[in-house]
């Protein structure tokens, strides 16, 4: 071995670096004490293309931040991907460059493993592996590492991995693609409720998920009638079977039958090769959540009528009909009895939905809720933003509580985080000035009271009567008024 002559202070550093990117095995135990300059820099040299290979390679994704979220690196990849300008972003906090999806500033605190997580942003979805850095027994940083362009790869994995099915028989792998995309998340015991009325809808829930009859949420916006039909879902013999959401309000007119019913190859220009099942014929076996079912236009109503009532579809430019096993569950803010009445909205189809009706009741009428979902979106805020809150403060608890809230749930979350969004990092506590500020700025109904005291009437009673399944002298009964007085009443507000 030739003899080294220049003694390199650095050499100690030089030495864990080839440890550390070759490891304690491939790395040879004869590393010299001496050792010359010019090994040394070439040494450093490869170390450094290695880094620079593994860190900026085009078909990974990297970004590392240091332990509070500030951006100290990320590649050329992850820029592309998401449409960020590398230069622009370096030393800004991942929460303002990723939104409020990313979680690489709270593992600078946890410096727990997260091998595989969903994650949203740009307009993407994708699956991210995300770990501490540590060097030398110290945090240096955390590590995010997207492994998947979409979800198309992920599937792409699985139907690769040949061998998993001889690993895991009972676990088909076409499940686990259901499960990733056609999958109910909520089950009943996440809708949080101490409430009379909601608890008897969970009963009711719990007996119609056993059939397959079609199933009609409905009340007023931020209520939870999404929660409820994943619920409903989850709670029903096809649990196993796909959960297909399909938000009617969002699909243009001339894209409705083809999203709905699919379609053959050759049905149109642009159709894709071997054509495309449709949103119907994918919740085969399991439950279609037809959510926003009164914007569905007047002229695609016969069309979903028809599917209902033949239980079997046609592909556009198809010419077989394909028999569906489908649950469906619908759900709308809007009043499909009035619409019905105006002419919007086809009675047929109507009497199609309406086999059970749901109403689900607004805050403002279970204000006993408020606490209990007040400390259920505190726990969810301090799960995902690493944060340690634990109460409202008397004072802002009580208005809260006293709050008419117009947009039900959805708006007491936003006060909430809003709220949270303003305290200062080490607060535990939430303050009104924070909480009210929102809520004070919220416009009232301007109604006249009698207005608004018939509003109360008519939602009342039609409660009463949902609860005693339209028993008149029941609900006559419970309601201290006459039976034809309570007729008088039905006819006065319309109520079916
Ligand atoms: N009882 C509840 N417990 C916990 N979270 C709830 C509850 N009700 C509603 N939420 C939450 O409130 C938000 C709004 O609920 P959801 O989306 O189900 O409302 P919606 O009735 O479908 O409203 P829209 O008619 O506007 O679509 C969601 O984030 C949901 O998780
Ligand atoms: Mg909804």
């Amino acid at each position: 071995m030739k003899k080294h002559t220049n003694r390199i202070s650095s050499i100690d550093y030089l030495d864990n670096l080839l440890k550390g990117c070759l490891g304690n095995d491939l790395y040879p135990n004869i590393v010299p004490q001496y050792i010359e300059r010019e090994f040394f820099e070439k040494s450093v040299k490869n170390i450094t293309s290695l880094l620079d290979a593994l860190l900026n390679n085009p078909f990974e994704k990297v970004i590392i931040t240091d332990t509070e979220g500030n951006i100290i690196f990320i590649n050329e990849a992850y820029c592309s991907f998401t449409g960020l300008n590398r230069k622009e972003v370096i030393g800004k906090h991942v929460l303002h460059v990723l939104g409020k999806d990313t979680r690489l500033h709270i593992i600078g605190k946890t410096l727990k493993y997260e091998p595989c997580g969903l994650f949203h942003t740009a307009d993407k979805n994708t699956v991210a592996r995300r770990y501490p850095l540590i060097v030398g027994g110290k945090v240096f940083g955390v590590l995010g590492k997207d492994l998947f362009d979409n979800l198309d790869d992920l599937f792409v994995m699985a139907k690769n991995a040949e061998g998993l099915h001889k690993l895991f028989p009972v676990q088909k792998l076409t499940t686990i693609k259901l499960d990733l995309q056609n999958r109910a998340k909520y089950k009943l015991s996440d809708i949080i409720s101490k409430d009379p009325k909601i608890i008897e809808i969970k009963n009711l829930i719990k007996s119609a998920a056993l059939t397959t009859s079609t199933i009609l949420l409905y009340g007023d916006t931020g209520v939870g009638k999404e929660l409820f039909a994943h619920a409903i879902h989850k709670e029903s013999k096809r649990v196993n079977g796909p959960f297909v959401r399909v938000n009617c309000a969002a699909i243009p007119e001339a894209l409705l039958e083809s999203e709905l019913f699919g379609y053959d190859e050759g049905a149109f220009t642009g159709a894709k090769r071997g054509g495309k099942p449709g949103k119907f014929e994918l919740a085969h076996g399991g439950t279609i959540f037809l959510d926003e079912v009164g914007e569905i236009p007047i002229h695609s109503q016969v069309k979903i009528l028809r599917v209902l009532q033949e239980k079997e579809i046609e592909r556009v430019g198809g010419i077989k009909s394909i028999p569906l096993d489908v649950r469906v569950v619908a759900a709308t803010n809007r009043n499909l009895w009035d619409m019905a009445e105006k002419g919007a909205y086809r009675k047929d189809l109507l009497y199609r939905l309406n086999v059970v009706s749901i109403m689900i009741p607004p805050l403002r009428e279970r204000l006993g809720d408020v606490p209990l979902l007040i400390n259920h979106i505190i726990d969810k805020c301090n799960k995902s933003f690493d944060l340690d809150i634990k109460e409202v403060c008397p004072k802002a608890q009580k208005q809260l509580e006293r709050y008419h809230w117009p947009g039900n749930v959805r708006e007491l979350e936003a006060v909430i985080e809003s709220a949270i969004n303003r305290i200062s990092r080490n607060s535990k506590t939430l303050h009104s000035v924070a909480l009210l500020e929102k809520s004070e700025t919220k416009p009232l109904q301007r109604i006249s009271l009698k207005d608004f005291i018939e509003q109360q009437e008519k939602e009342y009673i039609l409660a009463v009567l949902q609860n005693t399944l339209w028993n008149m002298e029941e609900t006559a009964a419970i309601l201290s008024i006459s039976p034809a007085s309570l007729y008088r009443r039905i006819s006065k507000y319309n109520i079916r």
